[in-house]
């Protein structure tokens, strides 16, 4: 298979995420592998918005997040629930939108040019969270409750 990645940055948020979930579910289609599939949501997802940085952490012990799999700049390797954004949309088990991070009391930086971030958190079938979806923008105000809808839809397939 040789798949260009999409670029959507031209297009509005609904038919953006639209295009892309389509080359997502064509990409994956009988894979049931989860590292596969989030390595493959990030890129699909970094290279089509052209994001900062794109990615998982994983729950690899309980309250204990773990970076990957993930496109962009290096990424602070573990995060304590209820740790920054990433940690707090794990513990509160909902999304977290971050217009500005220098406003979010507790943010972690793992890259100075992050200006604004969303963070989505990832069930399993029982209601687990075994990870969350990570993604940082250099644009402040970037993320929406269009993209939180859009990325809960995403990642609902970790819960089949
Ligand atoms: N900013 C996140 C840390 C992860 S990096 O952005 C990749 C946080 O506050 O949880």
């Amino acid at each position: 298979m040789a798949e260009t990645t999409l670029d959507v940055r031209a297009l509005d948020k609904e038919q953006a995420y639209a295009a892309l979930e389509e080359q997502l579910t064509a990409i994956l289609d009988g894979i049931d592998d989860p590292i596969a599939e989030m390595a493959t949501m990030s890129c699909v997802l970094h290279q089509g918005f052209g994001h900062l940085w794109t990615g998982f952490y994983r729950t690899v012990a309980p309250g204990l997040l773990r970076v990957g799999p993930y496109q962009g700049t290096l990424g602070c390797l573990d995060i304590a629930f209820g740790r920054g954004v990433c940690g707090t949309a794990a513990a509160e088990r909902r999304t977290v939108v971050v217009p500005d991070v220098h406003a979010f009391p507790g943010h972690i930086t793992c890259d100075g040019r992050s200006r604004s971030e969303i963070v989505v958190p990832v069930f399993d079938r029982a209601g687990a969270v075994i990870a969350v979806l990570d993604i940082d923008s250099a644009e402040l105000g970037t993320f929406d409750e269009r993209d939180a809808r859009a990325l809960e839809r995403w990642v609902r397939r970790f819960a089949r």
